[in-house]
């Protein structure tokens, strides 16, 4: 028989996390800060009012766009932050959390062949994204000398006649980089320069500590340029209700519109009216849930540091992004041997790009127990390998 398998699926690198979870779910007694999500359940009202939808006999696909009420309460949240104003009937799509947007965000602009520079270390699936729509991922090193800021310099030595995007994500995932003002403008004065859309996906807009971050279609001329991409997963943990937004200029949705409807229909509908329960009472949650993670922040940060793993003072999402150099180990051995003699889970740098080589992420999305053992356990490892 023939494979069946597409050229271009098999030439999908697997991720690089997967590797980790599969060998530490085979072993017992794991502290892992390999994951990158909320350890909080959803906040109880919010849960309410999705069962709420439910037994109220709600269930059916909604508009394709999303519930007009969720729309405009995206609308007000993004204006009530930012001060940029969206219209909720035509530049605003309820998304299948950022992972379905990244893709609808790909396929409507670009065309084979078409290159978008993807700043990195980054999320696993953002170079995919940009392949599976058919174009060429460039990828945009940064280093922990810049404090994991892209500079202009840096994206414009990789800009050539098929560039079509920029693709960044700060509050960054793995290495907690909040992207500083001057760095938004070096970005955006590419963006002008060589006219291409920016794709900022602001997942990690609320998880920032003692920071501001800047919504990129705030920054002057790029309202026109930007692609905002953000949702609930993260600031709420509701990562399984899987609900996201996208923002756009009025052509750009219509395009992108076109692409959600064929695709998906409507984002779940019980995880919309979640969403709007989110949007309109859910900021206290947040504000906790917030302080939880920056005194976990400031404890594993001190500890990795104390224990000579040098790390990077993340200013927000939810990760550690310390330098392994010390150890002599490579960031995947350090990995590899830290799961099997400490039985403690982290993932290589590396599975985020190149520039991440020789750095490991540790999640502090898990409870300061956890993280007092797993910093325990690392200890003894690097009594034994420092
Ligand atoms: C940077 C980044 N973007 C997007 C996502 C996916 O988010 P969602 O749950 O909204 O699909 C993640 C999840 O870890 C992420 O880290």
């Amino acid at each position: 028989m023939r494979n069946f398998i597409s050229l271009s699926t098999q030439r999908l690198r697997p991720s690089g996390i997967r590797k980790y979870f599969d060998i530490a779910s085979t072993m017992d007694d794991v502290v892992t800060l390999g994951i990158g999500e909320p350890d909080f359940v959803t906040p109880s009202h919010i849960i309410d009012r999705g069962v709420d939808s439910l037994r109220q006999g709600i269930t059916g696909y909604t508009s394709n766009s999303g519930i007009f009420e969720l729309r405009q309460a995206i609308a007000d949240y993004i204006e009530r932050l930012y001060h940029v104003t969206y219209n909720p009937e035509c530049q605003i799509l309820v998304t299948v959390g950022v992972s379905e947007a990244m893709w609808l965000a790909m396929k409507a602009i670009l065309d084979p062949g078409d290159e978008v520079l993807v700043v990195e270390p980054c999320f696993v699936a953002n170079a995919a994204a940009v392949e599976m729509a058919g174009g060429v991922p460039v990828m945009v090193e940064t280093s922990v000398e810049h404090e994991f800021q892209v500079t202009g310099a840096a994206l414009e030595a990789k800009v050539t006649p098929r560039t079509k995007a920029i693709l960044i994500s700060y509050p960054n995932n793995p290495t907690g980089a909040v992207l500083t003002l001057e760095h938004l403008k070096e970005v955006a004065d590419i963006a002008e320069k060589y006219d291409l859309v920016v794709i900022s996906d602001e997942i990690y807009e609320r998880l920032s500590y003692g920071v501001t971050h800047t919504n990129f279609a705030s920054l002057p001329g790029m309202y026109e340029r930007t692609i905002l991409m953000s949702g609930m997963s993260k600031a709420f943990a509701m990562t399984g209700w899987r609900i996201g937004y996208m923002a756009a200029p009025i052509e750009l949705m219509a395009a992108i519109r076109k692409l959600h409807q064929y695709l998906i229909m409507s984002a779940p509908t019980i995880g919309q009216y979640a969403a709007l329960e989110a949007l309109q009472h859910g900021e206290d949650a947040v504000a906790e849930m917030v302080a939880h993670y920056d005194r976990r922040r400031r404890k594993i940060v001190g500890g990795f540091n104390d224990l000579g793993l040098s790390c990077f003072e993340p200013r927000g999402a939810f990760y550690a992004f310390p330098s392994v150099a010390v150890t002599g180990m490579n960031d995947e051995e350090f990995c590899e041997r830290l799961l099997q003699e400490e039985r403690v889970a982290m993932i290589p740098g590396s599975a985020f790009g190149e520039s991440g080589r020789g750095f490991v992420r540790a999640s502090y999305a898990t409870s300061e127990d956890n993280i007092d053992e797993a910093l325990r356990r690392l200890r003894r490892f690097m009594q034994r390998h420092g």
